[in-house]
């Protein structure tokens, strides 16, 4: 069975704790999991970035309020578990070890976060390189890479396919601090580029896209890859 590892953000499964997304992932990733090992990483969604502001108000320290956003992207996996029923390993792994253990059950394994410094794209990257998956895709509130934000500059351009190294080039300039919001994490293109899985980047907010994607091969969004192979082959 092809192995997915997914990142799939805050913003699009649980904006809000008031108007969750969680109930169309459900049918969709179970149908997935009966012909893919899949591995779903969860963020901290608008909860988390709630948490943090709070945290700031009374001046911890950013490592403080990653340790929240953690705590946060655990609950918001923890909610997917509980979502998913039988088809899910039924707790929140909370190292990569703990989670190659769990997919021995043939379940679909649920994380969060980890480690402070970091976003769960990180920490999906480095699932991704420990399990060897065949792709590793981020379900993101935008619809790929663009060459500047789409919001702000009505030129953007959306790239299709791009290296490891081009993503890098975008992602330098972030900032590093709790709650950021990001096209993608820096540890994780570099855990992309060092381990060579190909990642796409694309819209989650319809499951739907998702499911037709490992059928076909054909997405709309960004494919990172050094082989500019397109599209991929599962
Ligand atoms: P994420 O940034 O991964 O969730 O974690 P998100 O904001 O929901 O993701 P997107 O933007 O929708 O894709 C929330 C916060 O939790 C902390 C960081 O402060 C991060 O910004 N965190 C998360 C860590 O410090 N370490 C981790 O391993 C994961």
């Amino acid at each position: 069975m092809p192995i997915i590892v997914l990142s799939l953000g805050g913003s699009v499964l649980l904006p809000d704790i008031d108007s969750p997304n969680i109930k169309p992932f459900i049918s969709v990733l179970t149908r997935i999991s009966s012909n893919h090992r899949l591995f779903v990483v969860v963020g901290g969604g608008g909860t988390a970035r709630q948490y943090i502001s709070m945290a700031r108000s009374f001046e911890a320290d950013e490592a403080f309020s990653d340790e929240l956003g953690i705590m946060v992207t655990r609950l918001n996996a923890m909610l997917l578990v509980g979502a998913l029923g039988h088809a899910a390993w039924p707790s929140v792994a909370t190292s990569h070890t703990e989670a190659l253990c769990a997919a021995e059950s043939g379940k679909i394994v649920v994380m969060g976060g980890i480690t402070p410094g970091q976003t769960t794209d990180a920490v999906a990257a480095v699932l991704a390189e420990r399990v060897g998956a065949d792709l590793f895709i981020n379900l993101t509130a935008v619809d790929g890479i663009y060459s500047a934000d789409p919001r702000k500059d009505p030129m953007a351009k959306r790239f299709d396919t791009m290296t490891p190294a081009d993503l890098l080039d975008v992602v330098i300039g972030q900032q590093a601090v709790a709650g950021v919001n990001t096209v993608m994490d820096i540890v994780a293109v570099k855990i992309v580029e060092r381990c060579g899985i190909p990642l796409l980047v694309m819209d989650g907010r319809d499951p739907s896209l998702l499911e037709s994607v490992l059928k076909t091969g054909k997405f709309v969004g960004t494919l990172v890859t050094a082989s500019k192979k397109t599209p991929f082959q599962l």
